[in-house]
């Protein structure tokens, strides 16, 4: 029988009568070598199989049972990524052929094509096909519902997949992507907004990660069928995936993001709090809201206008009694330090008198039904019709669109929501709609998917055409693999529960590892009113999500930091002076996230992955390199376990030393904030407290060095903070080594790039060695300076803008050992 993933599709309910019959390749009858890496073999029953060897570590996998492949493209891969092709060998077997590269052995099963991966240097097998490649044929849309079966090993975990709100750990469960409008859902509800085809596999030591490129309704199965299978499938379209190696499943990451793209330094102030509600208007409100924080003195960088902003829900245009001046506004609002951000939708009202819409209607860019007629829906404007973003030519046109927001008005973000794209009634668009999908015609079974990507992918193009060099800020709701190039992202219609506060943990690292790192979730949730204490726990987690932004439904009661009475404000505004405080190091994980690919929010499994008892936990994250989140997700949580990965912390806020190093150590929760630890021997960059970005010229940074006996690496990236240039290497990107033994403690640094800081002088603080007064001497390259114990404990230094190294010696007396968690400090 036709399989569930068909059902709530009108055309597809008519498939469930039809039987199925799976085909399986035969034997292999040819195998040829057109040179590059590329290895190809036809079994008797007409199916090709095509291995390429895509870069060290990636090897792509395609298959068709029509004897020849469909023209290769991909929204998914970077047009930007060049792989290089690593030595291999391929060996011919009796029962197949071997392919040899790295520490890699691919076997290939003469009879059925199935794949064995094998790790040379342990001797393990990674990933084998249990039913391999196999397919069903589609009778009533043609092509083939392509599947892949490979054997779920015994301790195998999986993480990845984009934004499914589950715990990280995905075994044992089954998946659909197939971007939904989930307003309210739920921990089980599936599929969610995002489509992102990538997972990645833990399994004693071992990693490996799957990118299935496919953007029909895909069905991903984690041993729930059948406890010793994962499987992938798809409704068309080809087998097309890539298997992705790395000593370590950060690096399997890497090489993931890399093959779909890096994502571009976003603009500072997108790093700073953003404030949203659905919506704020008139203009009044819109300055209210902006007033009250600068007269709270609660840091805020971004104000965002909803669907309530334009006239009757058109987009492209201003409500002109709500928003008589909306230049004057934004311009004034941005002298105070705020940036607008506006929302932009897909569909466009079909209205004669409506000039966006008879442009696209004059030149024919609204997606089409299989006859010829115009699709249409009804979203908040009532009927639209909707561009589609799948030409080449429509986006351009698109972006031409933005003049007056951005150009004119100066507007700087744009928000893309119900791009899934979402219809009131239907859902989405019927799977007959035709798409061009850049000049290989499909229907919306094939286009769906990567509706909302190609969207914001045009929206981006306007930021850019019209942004006056500027760097762009844009949002998405839904995604397809390799969106990270395009936008930052949210998780969508939460809700004000902790479950959901759970769900936003797990959700936000979730995307990371799908090469997304620039996610966050509305925080105190989207629907219902959060508890104080809720919201404040929210906004202290969120403080670590890249992207910073409470939202709400407006429906409800207040939501602004202020809104949960005195104490609570007081606290939330601790939170974001934190993330102020911390800009320069969370810059820093972006710009690491932008040139390697690593995840800005990596999840505890992926960076302690020798250690399967880590495997399970979806709680706890580092941030960055040094930094360890432990968010507080119950309501009244005083205290709580906590899994500490092994090496040298401290506690973040008070350089206290936790007293052991293993699981179930005992931690407690003020609620004034929630524990945080740093690594030791981090160098971890802050800058002095700003109200917005840009608020002080050039904020002199201090570098927080926490003690290490041993030797620790630490970054620290700078640069404009807006505009192009950081393209031509105009940054200044620091590596910082710091040695420490008995007595003596030394940071040096070496930097890339050709920037030059405005500030002339950095403080160095010294953290966690105790009292060392005893003849203490503080040279910096090579010259004597004072050094001054603060009442923190912490050693602080000037030191010219561009010192090489700074170092402390002084005579070892007794080293304070405090208990983590327990005293309190006002250090951040
Ligand atoms: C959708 C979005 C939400 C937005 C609302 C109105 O529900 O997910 O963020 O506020 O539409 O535009």
């Amino acid at each position: 029988m036709a399989s569930e993933e068909f059902s709530g599709n009108y055309m597809e309910k008519h498939t469930t009568a039809v039987a199925v019959v799976d085909f399986s390749p035969g034997g292999i009858r040819e195998a040829r070598r057109p040179g590059n890496g590329i290895f190809e073999f036809v079994t008797d029953n007409g199916v090709l199989m095509r291995m390429q060897l895509v870069a060290e570590g990636i090897v792509r996998f395609r298959f068709t049972p029509e004897g020849r492949f469909e023209d290769d493209f991909s929204y998914a891969i970077d047009p930007a990524f060049r792989g290089e092709l690593p030595a291999h060998e391929l060996i011919e077997f009796a029962d197949g052929y071997a392919l040899k590269t790295g520490r890699l052995s691919v076997r290939i099963a003469r009879q059925g094509l199935k794949t064995t991966i094998t790790d040379t240097v342990s001797g393990k097998i990674l990933c084998q096909d249990e039913k391999g490649f196999h397919w069903e044929d589609n009778k009533i849309f043609g092509g083939e519902v392509v599947k892949m079966a490979k054997v779920c090993q015994n301790g195998e975990y999986f993480y990845g997949l984009g934004d499914k709100s589950c715990d990280l750990n995905l075994r044992g469960r089954k998946f659909e992507l197939w971007g939904s409008d989930t307003y309210a859902y739920g921990r089980d509800t599936d599929p969610l907004y995002k489509n992102v085809p990538f997972y990645l596999s833990l399994c004693r030591g071992l990693c490996y990660g799957i990118f299935f490129d496919n953007t029909f309704r895909t069905g991903f199965d984690f041993g729930n069928d059948k406890p010793n299978v994962t499987s992938f499938k798809a409704q068309g379209g080809e087998m097309d995936y890539y298997f992705i190696h790395g000593e370590t499943p950060l690096e399997i990451v890497q090489r993931y993001t890399r093959l779909t793209g890096m994502a571009e330094m976003p603009p500072l102030w997108a790093l700073g709090y953003h404030q949203c509600k659905w919506s704020y208007y008139p203009e009044a409100t819109v300055r209210n809201i902006t007033r009250g924080f600068r007269q709270r003195k609660i840091p805020c960088d971004a104000i965002y206008l909803d669907i309530d902003y334009m006239d009757g829900y058109r987009c492209f245009t201003w409500d002109a009694e709500r928003f008589p001046d909306p230049k004057k506004m934004v311009s004034e609002l941005e002298a105070e330090g705020f940036k607008t951000v506006a929302i932009i939708d897909p569909g466009l009202k079909i209205d004669p008198n409506y000039p966006a819409w008879v442009e696209g209607i004059d030149r024919n860019y609204f997606c089409r039904r299989q006859d010829g007629a115009l699709a249409k829906g009804s979203v908040w404007p009532g009927l639209c019709h909707f561009p589609d973003f799948t030409r080449p030519d429509v986006r351009e046109w698109w972006a031409t669109l933005f003049k007056d927001l951005i150009g004119e008005t100066g507007v700087r973000g744009i928000w893309n929501d119900m791009n899934e794209p979402a219809v009131f009634e239907e859902g989405t668009f019927p799977h007959d709609v035709r798409h061009d999908y850049d000049g290989h015609p499909c229907s919306h079974r094939k286009a769906h998917n990567i509706y909302g990507m190609q969207m914001v992918r045009a929206t981006r193009q306007g930021l850019k055409l019209w942004g006056k060099g500027r760097r762009a800020f844009s949002i998405t709701r839904s995604a397809y693999a390799g969106t990270q190039r395009f936008a930052c992202a949210w998780t969508g219609d939460n809700v004000a529960s902790w479950e959901h506060l759970n769900m936003a943990n797990t959700q936000c690292q979730r995307l990371a590892t799908s090469g997304m790192s620039f996610i966050g979730s509305d925080i105190g949730g989207f629907i219902e009113t959060p508890t104080p204490e809720l919201y404040l726990r929210w906004v202290q987690l969120a403080v670590f999500h890249p992207f910073f932004r409470t939202h709400s439904s407006g429906d409800h009661g207040e939501q602004e930091p202020w809104s949960f009475g005195e104490d609570t404000t007081d606290w939330v505004r601790r939170a974001i002076e934190m993330r102020y405080h911390l800009l320069p190091t969370i810059y820093t994980a972006f710009w690491q996230y932008v040139s390697e690919g690593t995840p800005m929010l990596r999840s505890l499994p992926l960076v302690d992955h020798q250690n399967p008892d880590a495997y399970w936990r979806s709680a706890e994250f580092f941030f960055g390199d040094h930094l360890y989140v432990v968010p507080i997700m119950a309501e009244g949580e005083e205290g709580r376990f906590l899994y500490l990965p092994k090496g040298d912390w401290f506690a973040y806020h008070d350089d206290s030393r936790p007293k052991a190093v293993a699981t179930d150590i005992w931690i407690e929760c003020p609620i004034d904030r929630i524990p945080v630890f740093v690594r030791g021997g981090a160098v971890v960059p802050h800058w002095p407290l700003q109200q917005h970005v840009g608020e002080i010229a050039n904020p002199e940074p201090e570098l927080r060095a926490w003690w290490k006996n041993g030797k620790e690496t630490s970054r620290w990236y700078e640069d404009e903070g807006d505009g192009e240039q950081w393209k031509e290497e105009v940054y200044r990107d620091s590596t910082i080594l710091l040695e420490g033994e008995e007595g003596r403690v030394a940071i040096s640094r070496e930097w890339k790039g050709s920037w030059t800081p405005g500030y002339e002088s950095v403080e160095v603080s010294f953290c966690g060695i105790g009292s060392a007064e005893a003849e203490l001497v503080v040279s910096v390259d090579g010259a004597e300076r004072a050094a001054l114990r603060g009442d923190d404990g912490r050693y602080r230094v000037k030191v010219p803008r561009d010192f090489r190294k700074v170092e402390m010696v002084w005579v070892p007396v007794e080293v304070e050992v405090a208990n983590a968690g327990r005293e309190r400090s006002n250090v951040e």
